[in-house]
């Protein structure tokens, strides 16, 4: 074969070039040079498929998402750690070696515990062969497509022994993680607690393109199933690790007496906060592999291992005060304004008090002093009050009441609906929620208005040429063209672009975008581009099949009992059926609209917000029409065919799932993504393989295609 070699050539070129960059910090190419061998890698793969390896560079960037994980046996249990809380309990764990190994002096080791997702590593043949995480310890889940675009994790090990188990943590660096969660919160997505969540949260996704774009990072502490290297100790290990380039975790105190493990555990503990990711205790080992022979195991853990947690650093400080921040999606977040005080390693000076009821919870009130420490090491938390030290007559502290029930940002009204702990601003034209309300607005799945993502969103509101949604459509073709827009970063990351405009190729693009939605975006996509809360897509679509245009809607007979249903004469609660309802029942509701969604819709109506965008739209001339107007019982009764009746999709089919989700629900159905006795129909296509298995075994009947067409026609 001609592209053998050059193939090979190519996977080893990358792999250095990955090797330089990610783990030694010196890249000897540019982003640029190292894109033009990847996609040369990349063509010459999908042209010799044949040559297929699950290790070539290429899939460090994720491939096609899973289903579901499979399940793996792992080749020794992977074991627990046993805590140890206080000196003593170091004391009382080295006596026992002592005793077992008979001996005064041991060698032990003592290193950092990396707050991370334990994982194996299963290299055969010097490439990496599978991953599983730890799972209930005897079996776990194959996660090797997700480890795969794990950047310090070598794909491939010269001169490697037939098998090697490698045995460590997956983490998210702390500069990493605080990146994500600034990303996911500009996006209006929801943060994670800490870097353990989000690992774990990245690691349990089915679609490692994800994975591959979360900062995520490995470092190696221990060695599982061994075949074909002789290691008498975890320092000949650690060699074998340095030689493969396996990066393994760091420092290691080599200590023999309870003195020296104590002095290291508290060097550790002066030095765990610059280690650039979260450590929760210092792990105390046996060095020689004889001698944990000779201690052993319980069932759950090893004798010859434990680890030391260190309690979290507290300080005291005094709450000068609680600000209110206004979230990109309206939430009202009431945050301690601290004097700042040095915990765990960085100075505080604010910390988030979550909501009202965390308030009342704590009872926490401006001037009080408080205890803060860091949660998972990493975020400032009000642990809680001082209650001696509180001066006469605080009074408690009331979200609301100190907003004045007014939004700080916008003074709109602000509201809490029932069962939500947040209050939140409902001013769809709040400034303070301007690019996420606009970047929404423009989304693929609402008024899908080409060229307008988050950062030209960021640059119409800085520059004020759009403070809501609607004003987008009183945009001049002139305005947009001038619009600057930040400097595009160049591959290579050195050198900096000039100043870049809008453009009026863009700009024109993005005026008949606004044209078409204008005039040809049915009611459904409008419904929920509004990001009205509660008004998803699925209650958009039922709405705009009840509803023939958006301008009936705020007088809706139907909104307006479904609003009401709850208290719907005083009937008991089996009877508080949308069936039951007298006006609702001919209209056969699905269950994708309910009444919590019909009184957010009601609610948003009634506002001064809502009739601000009511009127605008009015003044615009816009009114989005129906295009699955269907509320007459026989209308009904004929193309809702599949009201009540859930389906699983699994397989490929000859359309993407989306079509097939959209015509089950167009014909009532509803769609969901685990099978379970409740199932109507799994709908399966080619490779359906473990769910229909499942199918079959709950006794659910599969179809296929063919047959949902046949259903559809009869
Ligand atoms: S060694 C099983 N060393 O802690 C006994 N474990 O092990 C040997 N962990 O979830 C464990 N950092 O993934 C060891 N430096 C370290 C560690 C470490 C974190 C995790 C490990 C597992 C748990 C118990």
């Amino acid at each position: 074969m001609l592209f053998d070699n050059r193939i090979a050539e190519l996977r080893i070129e990358l792999n250095r070039h990955n090797q330089l960059y990610y783990q030694d910090a010196q890249p000897e190419v540019s982003d640029a040079e190292y894109d033009r061998l990847f996609r040369e890698l990349e063509g010459l793969e999908k042209a010799n498929p044949e040559l297929y390896d699950p290790n070539s560079p290429t899939h460090r960037v994720g491939g096609a998402p899973l289903e579901a994980f499979e399940q793996r046996a792992h080749l020794l249990p992977m074991l627990s750690i046993d805590d140890l809380f206080s000196e003593e309990e170091v004391n009382e764990f080295f006596k026992r070696l002592q005793k077992a190994l008979n001996l005064e002096k041991i060698s032990l080791t003592v290193e950092p515990k990396i707050d991370g997702v334990a994982c194996s590593l299963i290299y055969r043949g010097g490439s990496l062969d599978y991953a599983l995480t730890r799972g209930d310890g005897n079996r776990g889940d194959d996660i090797s497509q997700n480890v795969r675009t794990i950047r310090n994790i070598p794909l491939n090990l010269k001169n490697a022994p037939p098998l090697l188990e490698v045995r460590g943590e997956i983490f998210m660096p702390s500069e990493g993680f605080a990146k994500l969660n600034t990303q996911r919160d500009e996006a209006g997505l929801d943060t994670f607690a800490n870097p353990r969540n989000a690992t774990a949260g990245t690691l349990k996704s089915l679609d490692p393109k994800v994975v591959a774009s979360r900062p995520l990072a490995f470092l190696a502490h221990g060695l599982g199933a061994n075949e074909g290297s002789d290691m008498a100790n975890e320092d000949d290990f650690r060699k074998l690790l340095d030689n493969f380039q396996i990066p393994r975790n760091s420092p290691v105190w080599y200590v023999h007496t309870l003195d020296e493990i104590l002095t290291a555990i508290r060097e550790l503990d002066n030095k765990r906060h610059d280690l650039g990711h979260g450590t929760d205790g210092a792990v105390i080992k046996l060095l020689n592999f004889k001698e944990r022979e000779t201690v052993g195991f319980t069932s759950r853990a090893p004798r010859w291992a434990a680890a030391f947690k260190y309690p979290p650093e507290q300080k005291e400080t005094l709450l000068k005060d609680i600000t209110i921040q206004v979230g990109r999606t309206g939430v009202l977040t009431p945050v301690a304004e601290l004097e700042p005080v040095f915990v765990s390693g960085t100075t505080v000076s604010r910390a988030t008090l979550h909501n009202q009821e965390e308030i009342e919870r704590k009872d926490v009130r401006i001037g009080d002093t408080v205890i803060v420490e860091k949660a998972g090491e990493i975020i400032p938390s009000v642990v809680s009050v001082v209650a001696t030290k509180r001066p006469e007559n605080t009074p408690p502290f009331h979200l609301p009441t100190a907003l004045n029930y007014k939004c700080p940002s916008c003074d709109g009204p602000i509201e809490k609906p029932d069962g939500f702990v947040a209050w939140r601003c409902v001013n769809f034209e709040c400034p303070a929620q301007a690019v996420t309300s606009i970047t929404h607005f423009s989304g693929r799945k609402a008024l899908d208005l080409d060229g307008l993502g988050e950062s030209v969103a960021i640059k119409l509101v800085e520059t004020k040429l759009a403070s809501s949604p609607l004003d987008l459509f009183s945009l001049s073709l002139n305005d947009l063209a001038n619009l600057h827009l930040d400097p595009a970063k160049s591959s290579d990351g050195l050198t900096q672009s000039k100043e870049r405009r809008f453009g009026e190729k863009r700009a024109n693009t993005l005026i008949n975008s606004l044209i078409k939605a204008r005039e040809e975006i049915p009611l459904s996509r409008w419904l929920f581009a509004m990001g009205i809360s509660q008004i998803g897509e699925s209650a958009a679509r039922e709405l705009s099949r009840l509803h023939e245009k958006l301008s009936i809607l705020p007088e809706s007979r139907i909104v307006a009992d479904l609003a009401d249903l709850p208290n719907f004469a005083e009937l008991s609660k089996s009877k508080r059926k949308k069936e039951n309802h007298p006006r609702l029942q001919q209209y056969q509701i699905d269950d994708n609209l309910g009444p919590v969604a019909a009184q957010h819709l009601r609610t948003f109506f009634r506002s001064e917000a809502g009739k601000t965008v009511l009127e605008k739209l009015r003044e615009l001339g816009i009114n989005p029409k129906s295009d699955n107007f269907a509320p007459t019982p026989t209308a009904v009764k004929e193309g809702r065919l599949f009201t009540g009746k859930t389906f699983v999709i699994t397989g490929t089919l000859s359309a993407p799932r989306q079509e097939f989700k959209k015509l089950i629900e167009d014909n009532g159905g509803k769609v969901s993504g685990s099978i379970s006795s409740k199932t109507e129909f799994l709908l399966s296509g080619e490779g359906g393989g473990s769910k229909q298995a499942k199918a079959e075994s709950l006794g659910v009947p599969v179809i296929d295609e063919i047959t949902l067409n046949e259903m559809l026609k009869s």
